[in-house]
């Protein structure tokens, strides 16, 4: 999260008033500061740093105050909203379990919840067999790196080695950040696994890596192997990776994959995805892994899973879903009847709504006009990542030097111009659209970010 903190004073900003962008107070909004002044009195500083609007309804979208502002969102939340900000679908379902009424069951058994499980996996690759819910996403990441290392045991292994890959980031709970490569963030625990590794990125600016990727992988894993005298058969259990890196929306080359593919089956090691920013049609396919070529054994989900309420999800085959003991993977409020409401509600409106093809479609437009703005400003966009209603613009200057401040500035000007980006706190802007969003509100907000883009260089 971002060290920058926005301005909390208000200033005088132009209105703006059209179809989907309306901004017609001083921002931050006056009277919205006795409210941001008392989260700051009563709530740990751990959950702030966010730009100071006060959200007051969400619909489609568009996020508005209550004071009369309207913004075009270009964030779903964090990847959350990808039906849409308060889908009347999703509301629908909600409100039949409210009506009921049926909050909570705890793991006894409800409708909805058999439901969701049925449609969920009739609708993912035949692999995936079972679920297992949870609420938040680092939940999900730390339960797929149990069931590597229990079916790593079941099959022999001596060790429980993960490997995770530099750079990645997977949530805050202890299993997650060690996997997870923020050194500063494991910095708490006191400690390091030792059975978690980590194995260089991909990325696009190295050019050993881009020139080609399977040799890239294949030097990797043995330097690592050779460096911490590990060997693949009897002490690596599994793969976790970020579907793509999320600070820049950066993929691996599919053949990167491809080759940690062959090495897991040669070896009989899992591969988890963590595919919480790019499940469920974010990346114009169900889930963004697809773009590899290759079959995970799992995939942890959250986020877009439910457009909404807290709900995340592991998904597997039988036979490792089911090595946790009966009753030892569950938690209180592990698919509760109204999460899963939500979540049924949810997939049906991604899959049988449109929206993952909505999500390829425009986002080839979106990427058109994501890479006319780096030829127009080549001196400090260096790439634009993603792929459908997904991207990230990185940031630099000539020489390479992250432009982190210039992010912080453009994402402050898009939110007095009426859009909301994804302010990563790095050289990045990202830019994540719900996934229903119509071309002309789409064409609308990059034309302000582009406007913005332009503005904040000349400053
Ligand atoms: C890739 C990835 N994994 C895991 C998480 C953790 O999810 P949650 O915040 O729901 O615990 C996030 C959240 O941002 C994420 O982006």
């Amino acid at each position: 999260m971002a060290s920058w903190t926005f301005n909390i004073n208000p200033v005088d900003v132009p209105n703006v008033n059209t179809k989907y962008r309306k901004i017609n107070t001083k921002l931050p909004v006056p009277e919205s500061l006795p409210l941001l002044e008392k989260l700051d009195k009563y709530e740990s500083v751990s959950m702030h740093g966010q730009m100071p609007v006060v959200w007051d309804k969400a619909e489609g979208f568009n996020v508005y105050d209550a004071w009369g502002n309207k913004w075009i969102d270009f964030t779903s939340t964090i990847f959350v909203t990808n039906a849409g900000h308060g889908n009347p679908k999703i509301i629908k379902a909600l409100k039949g379990v409210l009506d009921k009424p049926l909050l909570h069951t705890y793991t006894y058994a409800s409708k909805e919840r058999v439901d969701y499980l049925e449609y969920l996996i009739k609708n993912t690759p035949k692999q995936f067999e079972k679920a297992f819910f949870l609420s938040a996403g680092t939940e999900a990441t730390e339960c797929a790196l149990k069931l590597m290392r229990l079916k790593g045991y079941k099959s022999g292994k001596k060790k429980p080695g993960i490997i995770a890959v530099e750079g990645n980031w997977h949530g805050r709970t202890m299993g997650a950040q060690m996997m997870g490569f923020n050194q500063k963030q494991k910095e708490w625990i006191g400690y390091l696994d030792p059975n978690i590794n980590h194995l260089p990125f991909p990325y696009p600016w190295r050019k050993e890596a881009s020139s080609n990727p399977a040799k890239y992988f294949r030097d990797s894993i043995e330097a690592l192997m050779k460096e911490k005298g590990i060997s693949p058969e009897t002490d690596l259990c599994g793969f976790m990776l970020e579907t793509f890196q999320g600070w820049g929306a950066v993929f691996y080359p599919p053949e990167f994959i491809q080759e940690l593919e062959k090495f897991a089956r040669k070896h009989g090691m899992l591969i988890a995805f963590d595919e919480m920013q790019a499940g469920f049609g974010r990346t114009g396919k169900l889930f963004g892994y697809m773009h590899y070529g290759v079959e995970p054994d799992l995939i942890c989900c959250g986020k877009g899973i439910s457009s909404s309420v807290p709900l995340s999800a592991v998904l597997g085959s039988r036979e490792v879903m089911d090595l946790p003991e009966i009753g030892s993977m569950s938690s209180t409020h592990s698919a509760n009847p109204f999460v899963c409401a939500a979540g049924l509600a949810n997939m049906k409106e991604i899959i049988e709504g449109g929206l993952i093809e909505n999500s390829r479609k425009l986002g080839e437009l979106f990427h058109k006009r994501l890479n006319q703005m780096k030829d127009r400003f080549p001196k400090h966009i260096s790439y634009i990542q993603g792929v459908g209603l997904l991207a990230a613009l990185i940031f630099n200057d000539e020489n390479g030097n992250p432009l982190s401040e210039l992010c912080s500035v453009i994402s402050e000007t898009c939110m007095r111009r009426g859009l909301l980006v994804v302010h990563t706190g790095r050289e990045s802007i990202k830019l994540a659209p719900p996934l229903m969003i119509t071309e002309e509100a789409l064409l609308e907000g990059l034309s302000v970010f582009e406007q913005t883009i332009a503005d904040s260089i000349k400053k």
